[in-house]
């Protein structure tokens, strides 16, 4: 039997390195990088002065559960946002805070099937999607079931594809949405059916909504698993939680600063289960998180450099590549007129723009394929890097000769 670490897959990062880690550039340009999601716009500096004016609070154990004031700005956060009852949510009962969701998201997991005593539990998630959803379900010896592929739902859930046999071992469905890499936003309908699949199967929904704030129609803001919940009379919010994070609503990558939030029953199991596992926010990122949570204004101006940088984005790419509009998120996910790996060696080798294959964000198994055509860019640097990088990749396809847009 191989190991639970060895059943591990490389990072995409890592096999994106294994690409073209020995490859020579032309010297002549600068690398521009649209391969990871790190945001490049400044983070709000009357947040970071938050952190210096509470610096003190370093000599403390910070509180796993989180401090009163940074749960109650997320509570007060989520109902406005999603348009709660306002008594649905309690801020001790229904909110946990985690340090970063990525950490998050990997100890939910381990947590929820840890206590499932099942011989044979499953996760699902989408094909291709986030990478820590699937090696979190490896490490907790769960069966990983893919329910979407990019051919039958244009990477939607495509929840007609679950037998009944899985849904019974079911433990946890990860929905993405805004999604990661295509940037979609899973329609109301669709998560309705799931919260429903939830409940009749006792499984726990989980959607990670970690783009949420990152959307292209400023009068059309992605809508959430909560607040889906409350239309379709699931008040205590059942069998769902969701996660938020400050990563890239705030541009603060390195707070490792976001939350879980949901059904209470589920939310003091996992308070439970991180009293052990340990891992909290520093005091001083916590009562800054809480001023991140508490204002709009710059996560409004965040959103307007990204339409700008899509816009003109659009402008050069959408004459040679197809995509998906961006509905949200900061991803373009177009189709390759070539193999996705040739085209993002030969892009790095001619003009130094790194972009990541789409199918190293994707799994094979079980004769699924998923990504060998489309590759992701991370459209998060400054608007200048952004159209620099766009114009190049327009020179490669002109230089290559890939005339014809693949639909
Ligand atoms: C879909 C998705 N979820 C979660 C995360 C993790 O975000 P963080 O740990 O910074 O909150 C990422 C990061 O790229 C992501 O793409």
């Amino acid at each position: 039997m191989t190991s639970k670490l060895s059943r591990l897959k490389s990072y995409p990062f890592e096999k994106l390195n294994q690409l073209i880690g020995q490859v020579e550039p032309r010297k002549n340009l600068r690398n521009i990088d649209f391969s990871i999601g790190e945001p490049k716009h400044s983070p709000p500096s009357f947040i970071l002065d938050q952190v210096s004016s509470a610096i003190q609070e370093m000599s403390r154990y910070p509180k796993i559960g989180g401090s009163d004031r940074l749960r109650d700005s997320i509570k007060k956060w989520l109902i406005k946002r999603y348009k709660l009852q306002i008594d649905s949510l309690d801020s001790d009962q229904n909110i946990a805070p985690v340090a970063g969701t990525r950490e998050g998201l990997f100890s939910l997991t381990q947590a929820i099937i840890g206590d499932s005593n099942s011989k044979d539990p499953v996760v699902l998630t989408q094909n291709p999607t986030y990478q820590i959803y699937e090696g979190a379900a490896e490490m907790a010896n769960a069966e990983v079931f893919y329910f979407s592929t990019d051919k039958q739902s244009q990477n939607l859930p495509y929840l007609k594809s679950i037998n009944d046999e899985i849904l019974q071992r079911t433990k946890i469905m990860y929905l993405c949405s805004p999604g990661n890499p295509s940037g979609k936003v899973i329609p109301e309908t669709v998560v309705a059916d799931a919260i429903k699949l939830a409940i009749d199967f006792d499984f726990l929904l989980v959607s990670d909504e970690c783009y949420s704030e990152i959307y292209m129609d400023e009068s059309k803001p992605p809508p959430g698993l909560l607040e889906i919940c409350n239309k379709v009379g699931n008040e205590n919010y059942k069998n769902c939680l969701v996660f938020h994070s400050l990563s890239k609503r705030s541009n603060l990558p390195g707070f490792r600063s976001g939350f879980a939030a949901g059904d209470a029953k589920i939310i003091q199991k996992y308070k439970r289960y991180r009293t052990y596992h340990g891992c909290s926010i520093p005091e001083p990122i916590q009562y800054a998180s809480s001023y991140a949570w508490s204002d709009e204004t710059h996560c409004i101006s965040n959103r307007v450099m990204y339409r700008k940088k899509f816009e003109e984005v659009g402008k050069i790419l959408g004459k040679y590549l197809t995509y998906p509009k961006p509905e949200a998120s900061f991803y373009l996910w177009p189709k390759t007129p070539i193999n996705s790996e040739t085209f993002t060696y030969e892009l790095f080798r001619q003009q130094n723009v790194t972009i990541l294959p789409g199918h190293f964000m994707s799994s094979d198994k079980d004769g699924l394929i998923s990504g060998y055509d489309r590759v992701r860019l991370a459209l998060v640097h400054q608007y200048d890097d952004c159209v620099e990088g766009a114009r190049r990749i327009e020179q490669f396809i002109v230089d290559n000769k890939f005339n014809s847009k693949p639909s």
